[in-house]
């Protein structure tokens, strides 16, 4: 089985993102509720959030809940929200002793008043950390985002704030959720499923795409690193030649 240290640390991606899917199916094979799979998820969320942070990834994205989620019978959503209150309230100590610095995308003012509150404390308490950015996906969706972002931008045009002709994708760019971040270099599904799920869909407009049949709660170090291998393999040309590339 592969381990960190089979991992290239000079070819590293800078953003990884993951679709942690298939906790609701993983809990139905164990004949439990799919809050079972969602509670075990969380354990996959501390080891990917490690081992990421060990293997000095910069940017780190975790689609934990989309704006689609919320059409999920109310016991799923509220157990959802409650696991994100008690996780961030448990791993503020690890997230600070590993310099990681956690911030979040989304529609966050929708989330209940103790998440928003608990999700602010966290991300002012580790503010100032300089290793990994964890961000987290919340009521996150990529269509939702670039509705915003047009909307923005129109009304600076109207006000004479952009030009039209000034408008790239650079400017684009800093009217999204993401503004912080680089484009995503490697995205990661689990669960088996091949979509995107309305999950940053301009930023993984270069990204390396890999797909795993394993459920979210089952994903481990050696799942990570096969991700990791496989974008090391690739060759990422961009558009161009491979002559070119060299
Ligand atoms: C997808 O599985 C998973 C989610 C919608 C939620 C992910 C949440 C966690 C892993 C736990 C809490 C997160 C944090 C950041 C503490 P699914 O329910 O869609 O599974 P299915 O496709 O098998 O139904």
């Amino acid at each position: 089985m592969n381990t960190l240290k089979d991992v290239n640390a000079d070819k590293l991606p800078k953003h990884v993102a993951v679709i942690m899917d298939g906790n609701g199916r993983w809990a139905k094979q164990r004949g439990k509720l799919r809050v079972f799979g969602h509670q075990n998820g969380v354990e996959a969320v501390r080891k990917t959030v490690e081992n990421c942070a060990k293997l000095q990834i910069q940017f780190l994205t975790l689609y934990a809940f989309s704006t689609e989620n919320w059409k999920r019978p109310k016991i799923e959503v509220e157990t959802l929200m409650k696991l994100l209150v008690s996780s961030l309230r448990k791993e503020l100590k690890t997230l600070d002793k590993n310099n990681i610095k956690l911030s979040a995308i989304g529609n966050i003012n929708s989330l209940p008043s103790k998440a928003q509150k608990e999700l602010a404390e966290v991300i002012s308490k580790t503010s100032e950390n300089t290793g990994m950015t964890l961000t987290l996906a919340l009521s996150y969706g990529s269509r939702e985002e670039i509705e915003l972002a047009v909307k923005e931008i129109a009304i600076k045009v109207k006000n004479n704030i952009i030009s039209p002709d000034n408008i790239d994708e650079a400017v684009i760019n800093t009217h999204l959720y993401t503004h912080f971040l680089p484009d995503v270099d490697l995205l990661i599904r689990t669960s088996g499923e091949h979509r995107i799920s309305n999950f940053l869909l301009w930023q993984i407009a270069y990204a390396e795409l890999y797909f795993i049949d394993v459920f979210w709660p089952d994903f481990r170090e050696h799942h990570l690193v096969e991700a990791i291998l496989s974008y090391q393999n690739r060759e990422r040309r961009f558009g161009k030649t491979s002559e070119q590339l060299n």
